[in-house]
């Protein structure tokens, strides 16, 4: 009853937001974008993934993680957490496509953020996982990477914050990422199920 109520009454208002970001021209972003990549899932799920940006495809397709990343993240959450796309919500630490696939830059970071930041209030997860860099040092507002900073939960809102490496980086498969990344997945899972983390 309760998970329902919550449902019903982020729809509209995310949808609300998705509407203002897609006129977005905040940065300088705006002007190379085919789309706004806003986010896509279930906008009242306990679990939401915050990647880095849109790539071609995303940019083309207007959703998050449908290239080559995306095909990774989906198979592992799968095979460790047993859930499909439908539920969960994935979304980005910017919206638009950076030219030639460049990192974000900080002033592109900060003008995006209050979407990430609306997008966070309403679905309210209770397990954040971040891939990658840009994700887990905007949300923990701490500069260290990602090596340093995964391998644990972080207290975060009403739950907890799952940080791992950008599915990218398995991809390029430096050492044994992709046992790391699978680790941390199953971490979130067991979050999803109840638990704090230590401060
Ligand atoms: N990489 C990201 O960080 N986000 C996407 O949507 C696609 C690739």
């Amino acid at each position: 009853m309760g998970e329902r109520a919550t449902t019903i009454a982020t729809v509209p208002a995310l949808a609300e937001v998705e509407r203002d970001a897609k006129t977005c021209t905040r940065c300088q972003l705006a002007h190379g974008r085919t789309r706004v990549v806003f986010g896509v899932g279930d906008a009242g799920a306990d679990l939401m993934f915050v990647g880095e940006a849109p790539g071609q495809q995303e940019d083309l397709q207007g959703e998050p993680f449908v290239g080559r990343s995306g095909q990774l993240l989906d198979k592992m959450v799968l095979e460790e957490m047993g859930l499909t796309r439908d539920r969960f919500y994935i979304a980005n630490t910017v919206k638009c496509r950076p030219p030639g696939n460049r990192d974000p830059q900080p002033a592109e970071i900060a003008a995006c953020g209050p979407w990430l930041e609306a997008q966070v209030d309403l679905i309210d997860p209770k397990v954040v996982v971040t891939l990658g860099n840009f994700a887990t040092r905007l949300l923990l507002d701490d500069t260290r990477g990602i090596t340093k900073l995964r391998g644990r939960a972080y207290p975060y809102r009403r739950g907890v914050l799952v940080p791992t490496y950008h599915p990218a980086a398995v991809l390029r498969g430096a050492g044994d990422l992709a046992a790391q990344m699978r680790a941390d997945l199953v971490r979130a899972k067991q979050y999803l199920g109840g638990g704090t983390a230590a401060p």
